[in-house]
């Protein structure tokens, strides 16, 4: 285990330009402790997802620093980057599912490439995707589920190798009620047994009630760090 103090997140003076000149973040400083939970909000367009996908690598920084669980992102190499992934469980807005692989396969894949034996990562696959209502569709193509039982399937195979960072792009905007509920349990129950948390949301309702620290983002630019927004 790291130190507590080791820098674990952190954004100095970032900007992000998209070709040509879309300024997608501006001047970005924030510091995420590990184990923390956080909440990035702000309207459509505000710069989320891009946000996300820097602590993905999967965008890099224009101006500024990324540091990214003790790493500086923009000086390691293709190879490290792959290494700091398999440590992070994405749920993005488009999901890369496997077309032609079931939705039991989709989800026990990620066990598959750390090696876990076939039996047991199917016995966790289903477990999972049991939590998530799934259990009826296990044996489906993902392209015969509706678009919410697609993001679950997304949320199982992000959560299921217990990543210690988890970034998920509004993990529940097509899911009702009670699929929010059932998703945010085991985001939280993933926090609890330490992972770091961030999630993009523009439901403010949601991040209101489950009240933990929350980013405001406006049109690029950081315009709020709250604790506890509900106080
Ligand atoms: N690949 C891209 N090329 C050019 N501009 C982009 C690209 N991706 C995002 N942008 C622009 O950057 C800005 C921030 O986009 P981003 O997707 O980060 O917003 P968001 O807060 O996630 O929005 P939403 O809530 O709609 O998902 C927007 O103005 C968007 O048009
Ligand atoms: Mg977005």
């Amino acid at each position: 285990m790291p130190e507590p103090s080791r820098e674990w997140i952190s954004l100095y003076h970032v900007d992000k330009v998209y070709p040509p000149n879309q300024n997608a973040l501006r001047n970005i400083d924030v510091k995420i402790q590990r184990g923390e939970f956080i909440f990035i909000a702000g309207a459509s367009g505000a710069g989320k997802s891009t946000l996300l996908k820097l602590l993905f690598a999967e965008e890099r920084a224009t101006r500024g620093q990324v540091i990214l669980l003790g790493r500086n992102v923009s000086s390691i190499a293709g190879e490290q980057v792959s290494g700091l992934r398999r440590s992070t469980g994405v749920i993005f807005q488009d999901y890369k599912l496997i077309h032609t692989r079931s939705v039991l396969d989709n989800v026990a894949f990620t066990l598959e490439v750390i090696g876990v034996r076939k039996r047991e990562r199917h016995k966790l696959a289903y477990q999972m995707l049991n939590a998530l209502g799934l259990k009826d569709r296990v044996d489906s193509l993902p392209m015969t589920l509706s678009g919410g039982e697609q993001q679950r399937v997304a949320i199982a195979r992000a959560l299921i190798n217990r990543p210690q960072l988890i970034l998920a792009d509004e993990p529940t905007g097509n899911l009702d009620p009670d699929m929010t509920v059932a998703v945010f349990n085991l985001l939280l129950e993933a926090n609890r047994c330490g992972a770091t948390v961030i999630v993009a949301s523009h439901n403010l309702s949601l991040i209101e009630e489950i009240n933990k620290r929350t980013l405001v983002l406006d049109r690029g630019r950081l315009i709020g760090d709250f604790s506890h927004p509900r106080g």
